[in-house]
């Protein structure tokens, strides 16, 4: 089955950061850039995050700022750390799908399916991380077209050193922040068909990934 169509896409200041520190969420995105975030959730057929941005920002990964449906939310949880409390256990339209490992213990898992979650233990990729070819071929299999990954640096880096990227929407917000580097890897990639444009006073740069480069 054909993998999902992957967009990476995230807000960071024009320094690369995506947050003050690990942990502490950061609103950078401007009201318009955020819509078009939200119109971009609408178009695509699942969301994914770490789980450590569910520790930090308890998101909600829902269609607000625009109209159109919500994606399907997942988390990357190789040891199922998600918390019980978690907003996207309370979804209003979908189930969250959590991406584990076999090392996630069992009684979270049964913890996790009874607060409505959906459990799925893919291969461990040598970090103990989740596999990511897995989960997409995984995520093909069940139908998901396009997949929008929206952080948080482990994520993302781990979706563009692993190649696995099919296109790159960042916005960029006018602040200088000191923190959490959107790239948390040595990383060298060339972007090619790039456009940007204003929104607001925020740069949307749109680019797609050459793959044929090689990650440092
Ligand atoms: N500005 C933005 O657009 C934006 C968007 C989202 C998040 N953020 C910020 O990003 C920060 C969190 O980022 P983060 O880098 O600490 O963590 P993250 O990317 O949110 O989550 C990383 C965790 O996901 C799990 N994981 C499982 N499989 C993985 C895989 N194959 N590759 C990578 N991770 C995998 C790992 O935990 P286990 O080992 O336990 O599985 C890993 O530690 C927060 O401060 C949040 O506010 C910003």
């Amino acid at each position: 089955m054909r993998r999902p169509f992957v967009t990476v896409t995230y807000a960071q200041s024009l320094n690369g950061s995506l947050a003050a520190a690990p942990g502490r969420p950061l609103a950078l995105s401007g009201p318009q850039s955020l819509a078009f975030t939200h119109q971009l959730r609408a178009a695509h057929a699942a969301i994914l995050v770490g789980v450590n941005t569910v520790l930090s920002d308890d998101p909600q990964l829902t269609v607000r700022h625009a109209s159109g449906p919500n994606p399907q939310p997942i988390v990357l949880d190789s040891r199922l750390r998600c918390p019980l409390s978690a907003r996207l256990l309370r979804h209003p339209t979908h189930t969250l799908w959590l991406a584990t490992t076999e090392a996630a213990p069992a009684e979270r898992q049964a913890a996790l399916e009874a607060a409505g979650a959906r459990v799925i233990r893919l291969p461990a990729d040598s970090h103990g991380h989740v596999a990511l070819p897995a989960l997409l071929d995984w995520l093909g299999a069940q139908g998901v077209a396009s997949l929008m990954v929206e952080g948080g640096a482990q994520t993302i880096t781990a979706f563009l050193e692993q190649r696995l990227t099919d296109r790159l929407i960042v916005t960029l917000a006018p602040r200088l922040v000191g923190g959490l580097n959107a790239i948390a890897a040595p990383l060298d990639l060339t972007l090619h068909n790039v456009r940007c444009r204003m929104l607001g006073e925020d740069v949307i740069v749109e680019a797609e990934i050459d793959h044929r480069q090689t990650a440092v």
